[in-house]
């Protein structure tokens, strides 16, 4: 195990893998794939690692997707960019808008890359990256063969993709197609962006929103984390209504027909949980959602804190939380429900 993966993931646990290749071209990423299948080892295709937590040494080969690169084409009504899946995603939320392209400014500073953000279907402040994709590039590393997916069939859903859920050893995510309106219509429904009165410029929305995630969310260079780590939670209506007749106060946003999103960061605040420690693992004091590595944090100490706030919110909301990270095994990921039972 020769390689620590400190800092390629944003948990910055110290975990290691036997081996860390990194991939700036289809080239090195096709030579990479056929090492690691000579070598019969298992394989983990990794962004910029700030939506996984390892749960213990990976017992493989982690390709670095490092592809770079951006096209921008004009059209009457729109922006079409072809963006590499290694170029860092809040990077280029901030060229768009200097260049004068606005529409992504409710996803600025999202850590991760941009091949991250479709696989993750990335969202916060009322916006997610589907609204804005045409397609994703991606590569058939068994056949050796490139696709290209139309974003309608690329099943995005809250945190979710198609590719989430196809073999993960044999697909990656090279590039992405989007779409930027040159009509811009802002978002302004969260509720700390409602007193922004119209008309707003995109540079002053896209400073709103760097200052409210500053605030809340933790810099993962200055403190280990990995955003949200649980889902929000859907109950049904019914739920709800039993809920909320001893929690009038409880947040929930519409969702289906059936469905409401309850949030997960308040049911952990209620909890009594803000703060809860397990050696150096933590529940982030701004915002209960986040878990922190406060310096020298190991995967089983962060596990243990998840299960607790598992098993606490189901003790008293009978809610079950889903972890919105992927918890990474020794040779692939793990079954969540598993992990937390
Ligand atoms: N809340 C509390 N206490 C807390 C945290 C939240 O009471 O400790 C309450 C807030 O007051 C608010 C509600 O819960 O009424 C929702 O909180 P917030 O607006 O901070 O957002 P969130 O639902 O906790 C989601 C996303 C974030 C995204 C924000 C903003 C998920 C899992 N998380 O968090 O995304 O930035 O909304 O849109 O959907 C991420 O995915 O990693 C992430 C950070």
């Amino acid at each position: 195990m020769n390689h620590c993966l400190r800092r390629y993931h944003t948990f910055a646990l110290p975990v290691r893998a036997r081996q860390v290749i990194t991939v700036e071209s289809l080239e090195d990423l096709s030579r990479a794939y056929q090492q690691v299948q000579r070598a019969k080892q298992p394989l983990l295709l990794l962004g910029e690692g700030s939506n996984t937590l390892f749960c213990e040494d990976f017992q493989g080969t982690i390709l670095l997707i490092r592809l770079k690169g951006l096209q921008v084409e004009e059209r009457a009504e729109a922006w079409h960019l072809r963006v590499a899946a290694g170029e860092n995603w809040h990077q280029l939320v901030d060229y768009t808008i200097q260049q004068g392209m606005a529409g992504l400014e409710n996803l600025a500073l999202i850590p991760g890359s941009v091949g991250a953000a479709a696989l993750q279907n990335i969202g916060a402040y009322g916006v997610e990256f589907k609204q804005f994709c045409r397609y994703v590039d991606l590569i058939d590393l068994q056949q050796g063969q490139p696709v290209r997916l139309p974003a309608s069939a690329c099943q995005f859903a809250y945190r979710d993709s198609l590719f989430k859920h196809l073999e993960h050893q044999r697909w990656v995510i090279v590039g992405v197609g989007l779409n930027i309106p040159k009509a811009w219509h802002p978002c302004l429904t969260y509720g700390e962006l409602t007193p922004l009165s119209t008309p707003v410029v995109p540079q002053a929305l896209f400073n709103t929103i760097c200052a409210i995630r500053r605030a809340k969310l933790p810099d993962p260079l200055l403190l280990g984390n990995a955003g949200s780590f649980f889902k929000n939670p859907l109950i049904t209506k019914h739920q709800l209504q039993d809920l909320l007749s001893r929690y009038p106060d409880l947040p929930y946003y519409p969702h289906s027909q059936r469905q409401v999103k309850v949030a997960a960061g308040w049911l952990i605040e209620q909890s009594g949980l803000k703060g809860c420690r397990i050696g150096d693992a933590a529940v982030h004091q701004q915002q209960a959602l986040v878990l922190v590595n406060l310096g020298h944090a190991t995967p089983q100490q962060v596990l243990a804190l998840a299960k607790h706030i598992h098993q606490q919110i189901k003790q008293q909301f009978a809610i079950s939380l889903e972890p919105e990270i992927c918890l990474m095994g020794a040779t692939g990921p793990l079954n969540p429900a598993e992990v937390l039972a």
